[in-house]
This record gives structure tokens, sequence and C-alpha cells, in this order.
């Protein structure tokens, strides 16, 4: 029998015995999460940084009942790093289950968060995978495991950092059901907000507005608007005590932008929306 020992370092298993994480759904995602399950295919999420990927499969992933392996993908990441490898073990040497391979075993929910970002053999382990063979091969070990029927993949990616090197080849995207994700409607977005914060909605509601205003100059000078993911820290500050002026400053303009200029130009926005 393989030896499990947990050896990825960036993979966090989340269990379904506490509750459902909170989640604001923004259209028919979960009803297509529910299907794409229910018929084992492999589900695409694309959107920005910060708008709700991760907590959405978080979120379905409780409400399936099924254990969740998310891997934050990144440019070393390998296809062992998913499946497993051998390890040194007080001088035997033991087979390591990675987190996909362990999502599969267990019917698991694995989420590979930022697929793109992970090198080229990746793919070669989730073909097989993803159509309907559902086959994990382990080269390693000589094992096939076929996936069971709990068993689902879900991977996001972020279209706007996209360049020639990093995107999805159509032979891998064509394999998975998408949905596109974009950040929350405007009152959707302040009660998310609140919740999270623990701030006052009417408190949110002029942040939600800025942040809103600030991400109309995406494109012109910046490559990523305020996420949502930064709208919730901003009111955590304020909510802590923090001047909202200064929460501001640390939470929606210097994490978007290292130009003088560009920063005069927000706080501008800040100036004229908050008056
Ligand atoms: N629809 C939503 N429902 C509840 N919380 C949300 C929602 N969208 C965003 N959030 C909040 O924004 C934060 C960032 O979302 P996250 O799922 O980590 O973004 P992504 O994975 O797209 O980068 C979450 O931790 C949560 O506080
Ligand atoms: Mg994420």
């Amino acid at each position: 029998m393989p030896v499990n020992l947990s050896a990825a370092k960036d993979a966090t298993t989340i269990h379904a015995d506490g509750g459902v994480p909170y989640y604001v759904p923004m259209g028919g995602e979960c009803a297509l999460f529910e299907r794409a399950y229910k018929h084992r295919l492999p589900l695409l999420l694309k959107g920005p940084t910060g708008c709700g990927k991760t907590r959405f499969v978080a979120h379905m992933a409780a409400r399936m009942g099924r254990p969740l392996y998310t891997v934050s993908c990144h440019d070393d990441l390998t296809a062992a790093d998913l499946t497993g490898r051998y390890l040194l073990k007080g001088g035997d040497t033991v087979w390591a289950d990675g987190p996909l391979t362990r999502a599969v075993r267990s019917g698991g929910i694995c989420y590979l968060d930022e697929v793109v970002e992970a090198r080229k053999d990746v793919t070669v382990v989730l073909h097989p995978l993803t159509d309907d063979r559902r086959l994990l091969p382990l080269e390693r070990t000589g094992e096939l495991i076929e996936a069971p029927p709990e068993f689902m993949l879900v991977v996001s990616y972020n279209p706007g950092y996209q360049n020639i090197l990093k995107s999805l080849k159509p032979s891998t995207r064509q394999r998975f059901l998408a949905i596109e994700f974009g950040f929350p409607p405007e009152a959707a977005e302040i009660a998310i907000v609140a919740k999270e914060s623990g701030l006052a909605e009417e408190r949110c509601e002029p942040l939600v507005r800025l942040a809103r205003r600030l991400r109309d100059l995406k494109g012109q000078d910046l490559e990523e608007g305020v996420s949502t993911r930064l709208l919730v820290y901003c009111a955590t500050l304020i909510q802590s005590g923090m001047k909202p002026a200064d929460a501001i400053l640390s939470a929606m303009i210097e994490p978007l932008t290292d130009e003088p200029d560009i920063k005069a130009a927000l706080l501008e926005v800040v100036a004229v929306t908050l008056g």
C-alpha cells in the first residue's frame, strides 16, 4: 500500500465537517457546478484575482460533502508535485501521493488554482483524467488509477494575465466546461464586504462605489482593478478602528500600483468619489 506522507506543502485539505463557507452566488454557477459534478465533467473558472473563485469552490465542495484539495500552481510546479514521488524515510524509499492522487483516491475535489502557471508536463497528467477515461496514470509506480464518480477536477485561470506563453492550450481548455467570473454586482458586493469584515453595510457602500470607479481605470493605467478581496481588507481595517483614508490607501491604492503618476490619479478618484 502506498504510504501517504502528505508531502505536498502547497496543498490544503478542507474537510466538509465544519459549516459551508459563505458564498453569494452571482448567477447559475452553483447549478452548473452541481451538474458538472453529477455528470463527472471537469470545470474551468475564468476570472480576475480576488473575485470569489476559490471561495466558490470551497463552498461547493462543502455542499457536495467532498474533501477539497487545493493547489496553488506556480511556475516550478511539476506533474510529480501533483501525482506524488518516492521519498526517503528512515532508510526506506516510500511512495507519497501528491494532492491530485489523494483527491482521486478519496473521491475528492481537486482545485488547481492558476493552472496555466504550472509546468507543461502537468497537462500530460490532466488529459487522461479529463476525458471519459478518467484515469490517473502514475508513471513511477506503474499504477493506473480509475477516478471514482465522486472525483472532480476544477481549475482556474486569470485571462487578464494572458500572454502567448501563459494561456491554456486549446487541447487542454476544450476538455473543461467553463464559467466566467467577474466582480459581484454592487448590492451583492456590499453585502459580501459587510459580512466578511463586520463593518456596517452603510459604511461599506461608499467603499464598494469607490472600488467600482477605480475598476473603470483598468486597462488604461492599471493591469487589475481593486478586487473584492482588497475591499474586504479595507473594510476590515476600518472596522478595527483605522481611519478610512488610511485604510483606503493601504488596501485599495498601494496594492495596485508602484507608479507615482498612477497613484496620484487613483487618489484623485478617491477624492472625487468620497468628497
Ligand atoms: N461571491 C462571494 N461570496 C462571498 N465572498 C466572496 C464572494 N466573492 C468574493 N468574496 C470574498 O472575496 C475574497 C476573495 O475571494 P477568492 O475566492 O479568494 O478570490 P479568487 O480565488 O477569485 O482570487 C474571499 O475571501 C471572500 O471574502
Ligand atoms: Mg483563488
